[in-house]
């Protein structure tokens, strides 16, 4: 079958995109990383993604007037290449609902928490401060509003005794990277398709750590 051609936006460090890399190298993963684009010039990950052969682009925020000129010019980019779904991954800068709604349900986030718990920044930081017992990752379809919009997969991280920011998220990051990938995998093959605000999701199993949308 034809592989899905996507797009990975980063603004650091690059892990959750490097995952996306490896998982694409396997021939049966339904997509294939076309383009790798940061809106910051010095990410790590941009490094990473040339090493392994895919291209590369920069769109600098800091060169544009305003969100709408930066945001036009980045979905230029990405449709350049031909990507058919984008993936943020670790990308910082809030999209206004412009470009969310002109790739509505072809536009994926991961964020650090169990959504709709701790949306925004420092949240192993606010899991600890909340004394939550259970913590971990959610990847979704982006709507207008941050880390906000349909669910496609949550994995489970237990917060231990002694934790610090820095200890429950190395341990959240490596529950992103394995539930990432397998949640790009389900949108790329039309398994996580969105109906009615909710993903209905056609598969048989998952990986026992993913908790995954109820309703189906
Ligand atoms: C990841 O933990 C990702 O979930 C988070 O930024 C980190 C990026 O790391 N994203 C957000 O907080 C978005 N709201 P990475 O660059 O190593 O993938």
């Amino acid at each position: 079958m034809a592989k899905t051609k996507i797009a990975v936006l980063i603004s650091g460090r690059g892990s959750n995109m490097q995952a996306l890399i490896e998982a694409a190298q396997d021939e049966d993963f339904p997509a294939e990383i076309v383009l790798v684009a940061s809106n910051n010039p010095d990410a790590a990950g941009l490094e990473i993604a040339r090493a392994a052969g895919i291209e590369t682009e920069v769109v600098n925020h800091r060169e544009f007037d305003d969100r709408e000129s930066f945001e036009e010019a980045l979905d230029s980019t990405i449709r350049l290449y031909g990507a058919r779904i984008v993936c943020l991954a670790g990308f910082m800068r809030i999209l206004t609902p412009w470009f969310t709604e002109r790739w509505r349900d072809l536009l994926i986030n991961i964020h650090p928490s169990l959504l709709p718990a701790f949306k925004g920044l420092h949240t192993h930081e606010r899991a600890l401060e909340a004394g939550v017992r259970i913590h971990g990752c959610t990847v979704h379809y982006v709507r207008p509003e941050m880390d906000d919009g349909p669910i496609i997969g949550q994995a489970a991280v237990p917060v231990l005794p002694g934790d610090t920011p820095d200890t429950l998220s190395a341990r959240v990051l490596q529950a992103e990277h394995a539930l990432y990938a397998q949640c790009v995998a389900l949108a790329c093959s039309g398994k996580a398709r969105v109906a009615g605000e909710r993903v209905r999701l056609q598969v048989r199993e998952f990986g026992a750590e993913l908790l995954m949308n109820p309703h189906d």
